[in-house]
């Protein structure tokens, strides 16, 4: 059995001339990933609702492949159309696309619309926290979703692997495997603590509610981020990936 998701994700996939979506591009991991994969006549479309400039500048500089980057939601896709696509691929995003709760079938079911039949939808993704253990990890996921819950939004909702195979199938995909991965520790976690801290210290400021409780959670992230470096690593959580392919008609 593959260790590594994305060797049991890329396994017997085929890269060349095919038409690719990256759904989404983010820090642009899977993009290079997929990049240096690629062959013959093969074109790969990457799609995030927020493109970072700085990452695009980075990878247009760097990859040979031909790649063309778009801004679009995941959850109509308005600008790509139907049966464009030989693959698709997602990575690391379905936690952001199911809030609120049932709105990821809506992106399942743009990525079904933009692939052609017989197309393979290859999707990788962080598995919901289920163990409960309060270490560092745990306490910061808590801590940022309770901070975004504070102000009526929802911050990252990790998707259960069976409900996923379950609304996959339901959109008229054949799941053809999926497999779990196990998490493991970080030890070079210092630039997602800074970043993290940052971006909770910003929010907290502008929580719509008493000084106290701000004052509150401003010293329980700075003292959680204190407590994750005398730790000295970072639980990184469990995953899964999961292959599917578009059938001839839908299911529902
Ligand atoms: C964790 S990143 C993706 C990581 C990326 N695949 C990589 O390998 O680096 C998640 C991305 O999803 C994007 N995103 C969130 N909601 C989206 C939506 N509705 N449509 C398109 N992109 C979305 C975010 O802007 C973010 O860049």
């Amino acid at each position: 059995m593959a260790k590594d998701r994305y060797a049991w994700l890329f396994n017997g996939e085929r890269f060349e001339d095919v038409r690719i979506l990256d759904a989404a591009t983010g820090a642009g991991g899977m993009t290079q990933k997929l990049a240096r994969r690629a062959g013959g006549s093969t074109r790969i479309v990457s799609v995030d609702i927020d493109q970072d400039t700085r990452v695009l500048d980075s990878l247009q500089s760097s990859l040979q492949s031909p790649l063309t980057f778009i801004e679009d939601d995941l959850h109509q896709l308005q600008s790509v159309p139907d049966a464009a696509f030989d693959v698709v691929v997602c990575d690391d995003t379905l936690a952001f696309l199911s809030m609120p709760p049932l709105r990821t079938l809506s992106a399942i079911d743009t990525f079904h619309r933009v692939l052609k039949d017989g197309g393979r939808l290859l999707i990788s993704a962080e598995s919901p926290d289920e163990s409960r253990h309060p270490t560092g990890e745990w306490r910061r996921w808590q801590l940022a979703k309770a901070v975004f819950a504070l102000k009526g939004e929802a911050f990252y909702e990790p998707v259960h692997r069976n409900d996923l195979t379950r609304a996959l199938a339901r959109s008229g995909f054949h799941v053809e495997a999926s497999q779990s991965f196990p998490g493991g520790m970080m030890k070079d976690f210092e630039p997602l603590i800074e970043e993290w801290e940052a971006i909770l210290l910003h929010e907290i400021v502008h929580l719509p509610w008493g000084e106290g409780l701000k004052k509150t959670l401003h010293n329980t992230v700075v003292a959680l981020s204190r407590s994750i470096r005398a730790d000295g690593y970072l639980d990184t959580p469990d995953t899964f990936a999961v292959k599917a392919v578009k059938r001839g008609g839908r299911n529902v």
